[in-house]
Order: C-alpha cells, then structure tokens, then sequence
C-alpha cells in the first residue's frame, strides 16, 4: 500500500477518499495542516493556492481538494462561496432561496490538487450532475449531502452510504482522474 497525505480538516472527505483508494492501493494519512481558502473566481484557483501555501512548510507529497455545490437557478451560487453559506445561512437558506423555483438542477464539482516537492502540481476535476431536493433528507455524509439527488439516483447523497455515494460522486470521479496520472507518473 502507497500512503498519501491528504491536507484537510474535514472528516468526511477523508472517509470518501480511504473508501476509494482502499481498492487502487492506498491507504490515506490525514493532516490537518490548515491552508487559507482565498477569495477566488474559481476552485482550482482555490487548490493553486492551497498547494503553495503547504508547499512552504509540508515537504512531502500531499494531496488537497476544493469543492463547490452550483445551482442553476441561482447562477452558480454558492459556487466557490459553498463553504461560507454553508456555515450562514446553511440547508434552510438555500432552500428558502429555491421556494417554489421549478428548476432544481444543480452540480458538484471537486478539484484534487496534487503536489510533490520539486515537481509541477497534478490538478483534476470531478463533477455530479444533479438536482436540489425539496426538504432535507438523510443522516449520512456531510455539507449539503441531504439536499442533493445525483443525476440518475432517489436517494439525497445523505440517504447513501459512502460506497453509494462514491459511485455518483464528484470527489469520487476526480480521484479516479488523480490515481490514473498518478499511475503514469510512476
Ligand atoms: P470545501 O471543499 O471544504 O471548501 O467545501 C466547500 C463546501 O461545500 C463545504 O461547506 C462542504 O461541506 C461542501 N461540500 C463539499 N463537498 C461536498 C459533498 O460531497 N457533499 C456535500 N457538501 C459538500
């Protein structure tokens, strides 16, 4: 088993990423280094920075990863802010803001940034076509998890196990993306 260190405070990602790469042969170490997520127009701007902010004092290879919840009717909102609203005005907020708005759909998008010393940083995208539920729905996961229905699925992200929800999910797509260029930089 390969090791690789994944920069991140959030559990649950971590849960997503072991899950995953269990099966391609690594296993995932945590650290929770903390880097500034900076005002950006786009996540992979987010990630960019993040690499070169651990870059300075983490001198091993790692990876991090942005994500974002766009929806449609809301022209990309929460988009690159999905962090902060998430913490504001949170699952009732965004469905205060779609009441009685037909159109649901809806994308997740996750960036993988990953970074060894001395070499240019890999970067992939993962993204889940979907729709905005109209209540809450699920114990499981994490963020905006019981509001989102993946694009061919019943069930909200918070009604699925992770394996399920590794079978949708954009973080799940980007990582199979990263482990691939992984692979033949080796
Ligand atoms: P970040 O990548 O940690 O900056 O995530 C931004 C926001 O999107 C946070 O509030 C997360 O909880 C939320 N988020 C990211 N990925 C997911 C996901 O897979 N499901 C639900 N919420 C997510």
């Amino acid at each position: 088993m390969k090791t690789l260190y994944f920069i991140t405070s959030n559990k649950g990602k971590v849960r997503e990423a072991t899950e995953k790469l269990r099966t391609l042969g690594f296993s995932v170490v945590q650290k929770d280094l903390g880097y500034p997520e900076v005002q950006a127009d786009s996540l992979e701007e987010v990630a960019q920075q993040g690499i070169e902010h651990v870059r300075a004092k983490f001198h091993q290879a790692f990876m991090l990863e942005d994500a974002g919840l766009f929806i449609d009717a809301l022209q990309g909102f929460p988009g690159v802010y999905s962090k902060y609203v998430f913490f504001t005005i949170g699952l009732p907020g965004i469905l205060r803001l779609l009441q009685g708005v037909e159109n649901r759909k809806a994308v997740f998008r996750s960036v993988y940034a990953y970074s060894e010393p001395g070499k240019k940083p890999v970067i992939v995208t993962g993204e889940c076509k979907g729709m905005i539920s109209n209540e809450q729905r699920g114990e499981h996961g994490f963020g905006y998890d019981p509001l989102f229905i993946p694009k061919g699925a019943e069930k909200t992200f918070g009604e699925m196990t992770i394996e399920e929800k590794n079978q949708f999910s954009h973080r799940a797509k980007a990582l199979e993306k990263l482990i691939t260029e992984l692979n033949t930089l080796s």
